[in-house]
């Protein structure tokens, strides 16, 4: 049988063809050439894909998002996973089905792209400076009555009150109370008297706050992490509760991520959590440690890979793949090679991965792949005009990358 034929066979077989969900032209256009390539690849093996690619496991993803979902439920907390690390309408819609509130988006242009793919539950968790990306979340929040918008200042807050009004609506806010420097106004008098004055504004309706830690996601071993994501945030909670005594509103107590997920419900008046890393895992997050003590983070499984082929394995103890920094982002931590911890993958050159090794499992031909786990997954991911969705080694879906480069 033809290779085309065997194809067909095995999707006849599956019944994949009828599972393969496409979203076109969310990002940007597929043409239809570009379209029938992805289609082709349905039920191939990954190992035949052209690289380098980016791979999700889904019994792996799927798992991930079953878990997360059951383990904040179990606290008494709410889901609002963070589609930064996505891009994907696809995705996001897996998480609202096992229950999430609603995803946060970074961007303006993030949650544009999204909800044109059919996604309008949204908090946006960055705040819009100027009159162009006020004028744009306004026109989000006239399609969706649950887009929401962070504000952290003053100005700001009238600025999104004015053109709430100009667009003849109110729009739904929250108020980004900082945890270290980042971003937010700092967890003090102001932000209290922000939403005093959100809640004055004729065209705002205040929700809540956002309180993100991105200092303590990361902190190697859990008990060190555990101990500075509450410090971090007693400030935060002290915010919390002028505005609950004040009689505010403050539906919305949200921050968090993978590193402190577990963490959370001990934070009084924490609503939700807005992990994002989770769905994939990457070799940051692999390195932080469990909450058993272990020096691996494993609470969730790690899905999202990179292949790679070998396109030099002409000098003693080194190779060189087609995946560098383009494919990879960042070199630090180092990619890791799945099934070969011996080698370091140096991933610094744009389009070349140097591997050195002085053991190999095996040994490896020019037009072998490699299976690379990521350094960071929200990077890598955005990329990618697609992602392949891979099950039992074998692609299932292709869903293109909604928001890959919307980055405004
Ligand atoms: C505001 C905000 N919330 C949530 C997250 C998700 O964090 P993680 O990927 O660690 O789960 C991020 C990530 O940078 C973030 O910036």
């Amino acid at each position: 049988m033809s290779d085309s034929a065997s194809r067909r066979t095995f999707i006849a077989a599956t019944g994949m063809a009828a599972a393969h969900v496409w979203v076109p032209g969310t990002a940007r256009g597929y043409s239809p050439a570009e379209m029938r390539a992805m289609e082709e690849t349905i039920g191939v093996s990954k190992w035949e894909l052209d690289t380098p690619a980016l791979c999700v496991d889904l019994d792996a993803l799927e798992s991930n998002i079953t878990t997360m979902q059951a383990r904040l439920t179990a606290k008494g907390l709410g889901a609002r996973p963070h589609a930064k690390t996505h891009k994907s309408a696809d995705i996001a819609r897996k998480q609202l089905a096992a229950g999430a509130l609603g995803i946060c988006t970074s961007k303006v242009s993030e949650a544009e792209a999204l909800m044109a793919a059919g996604i309008d539950r949204i908090c946006m968790t960055t705040t819009n400076p100027s009159a162009s990306k006020i004028r744009r979340a306004m026109a989000l929040r006239a399609k969706s009555a649950q887009f929401i918008q962070a504000v952290d200042e003053e100005k700001n807050a009238r600025d999104l009150s004015d053109a709430a009004k100009a667009a003849g609506l109110t729009a739904d806010v929250v108020i980004d109370v900082a945890v270290g420097t980042r971003s937010g106004i700092p967890a003090g008098d102001g932000a209290i008297a922000l939403a005093e004055l959100v809640s004055r504004l004729p065209n705002l309706r205040l929700r809540g706050m956002l309180s993100y830690d991105g200092g303590a996601q990361h902190l190697t071993g859990f008990a060190a992490r555990r101990a500075t994501a509450l410090a971090n945030l007693e400030g935060n909670v002290r915010v919390f509760e002028a505005l609950k005594k004040k009689g505010l509103p403050t539906e919305i107590f949200s921050g968090g991520g993978t590193g402190t997920y577990n963490i959370q419900h001990d934070v009084p008046g924490f609503t939700d959590v807005q992990v994002g890393s989770y769905l994939f895992m990457d070799m940051q997050y692999l390195a932080i440690g469990n909450a058993a003590g272990g020096p691996v983070y494993d609470d969730f499984a790690r899905s999202l890979t990179v292949l790679a082929t070998v396109l030099n394995n002409r000098f003693p103890g080194r190779l060189t793949t087609d995946a560098g920094a383009k494919a990879l982002t960042l070199n630090v931590p180092r990619p890791g090679v799945v099934g070969e911890p011996g080698m370091d993958y140096n991933a610094g050159s744009d389009e070349f991965g140097v591997i050195t090794f002085s053991e190999a499992r095996k040994s490896y031909a020019i037009g072998d792949k490699l299976e690379l786990v990521v350094p960071h997954c929200d990077p890598v991911v955005n990329l990618y005009d697609q992602m392949y969705g891979i099950r039992k080694d074998r692609v299932e879906v292709v869903w293109p990358i909604t928001a890959r480069g919307k980055s405004q």
